[in-house]
């Protein structure tokens, strides 16, 4: 493959990372309307678009960019920064969904054989991974959050608040255990609470860095800095891949005491402060853009 049969396409909400040549609009009744502005035909395309916020419209929309390109682009991958629906890959009650799957398999469907993306929940390594005709590429933010975390504090603890994160502190840092509740649910919402937390480790007068793929409703961070400080810790900093922080979950986790709080910028927002160009535009990523 050389240069000139590989295209990258931007849609609009990346620009920060690319020139947008994918136009997406809205048909007056509200449906997507997507255009691709170049020439794609016997191309190796690379869709760079963001999946989050409003998943369920962008979801749609990078659908069908991948149709259009489908039947005249001759491989196509799609660079998703972080992936929703990727935190329910099991059915815990009978009859819920397994959105994870369903995901893979609509991306494939409208034309994708290949998908990178971040931190991805139901992956819960880096590598590449299969998913039916799928083959994802699940990149790793921790090392370069931790990276920025540690600028301040040269000997830190590094904690993941959870096994499932525990591949972002593997080989040298430490898993909190966690245990979820059962679903709270109101009229409209869906969340399990963060039931209990602990740790058989000591980070008694020491710097503590908090690493997770995520940060949504902040429940977990939260209680991962209180647990640090009930423990002895004397300063406590906090880092996740993809920053939702809803419900202020920002400022909770702030009154919780962390002393700095940072994501990466596969959600853009104010904690964004590492940015995952690195990975996107060098070697050995940038051969599939
Ligand atoms: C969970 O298993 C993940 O690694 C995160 O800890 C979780 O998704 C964070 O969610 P929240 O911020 O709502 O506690």
């Amino acid at each position: 493959m050389d240069g000139m049969d590989r295209l990258l396409l931007a849609t609009p909400n990346c620009a920060d990372l690319a020139r947008p040549n994918v136009e997406i609009k809205r048909f007056p009744d509200g449906e997507a309307y997507v255009r691709v502005l170049e020439e794609a035909e016997g191309k190796h395309v690379t869709v760079l678009h963001r999946c989050y916020p409003k998943q369920d419209s962008s979801i749609l929309q990078l659908l069908l960019v991948g149709s259009a390109l489908a039947p005249v682009a001759k491989s196509l991958t799609a660079v998703v920064p972080y992936l929703p629906y990727a935190r329910q890959d099991k059915a815990w009650k009978s009859g819920e969904a397994k959105s994870a799957e369903i995901i893979c398999s609509l991306l494939t469907h409208s034309g994708f054989s290949k998908l990178v993306t971040f931190d991805c929940h139901f992956l819960k390594k880096g590598g590449e991974h299969k998913r039916d005709r799928l083959t994802i590429v699940n990149k790793s933010m921790g090392k370069m959050i931790e990276d920025y975390l540690s600028r301040s504090v040269p000997d830190p603890v590094v904690v993941s608040p959870d096994a499932g994160a525990g591949y972002l502190v593997e080989g040298h840092g430490h898993a909190m255990k966690k245990v979820r509740g059962e679903y709270v649910t109101d009229d409209k919402t869906a969340y399990r609470e963060v039931k209990e937390l602990s740790m058989d480790f000591s980070v008694n007068g020491r710097d503590v860095i908090v690493l997770d793929d995520m940060i949504a409703g902040g429940g977990t961070m939260e209680r991962a800095v209180h647990l640090c400080y009930e423990a002895g810790a004397k300063s406590v900093r906090c880092g996740a891949t993809h920053g939702l922080f809803l419900n202020f979950a920002d400022q909770r986790i702030t009154e919780a005491g962390a002393v700095e709080v940072v994501s990466s910028d596969t959600v853009p927002g104010m904690y964004a402060k590492v940015s995952i160009r690195e990975h996107l535009f060098t070697a050995p990523l940038a051969q599939f853009i």
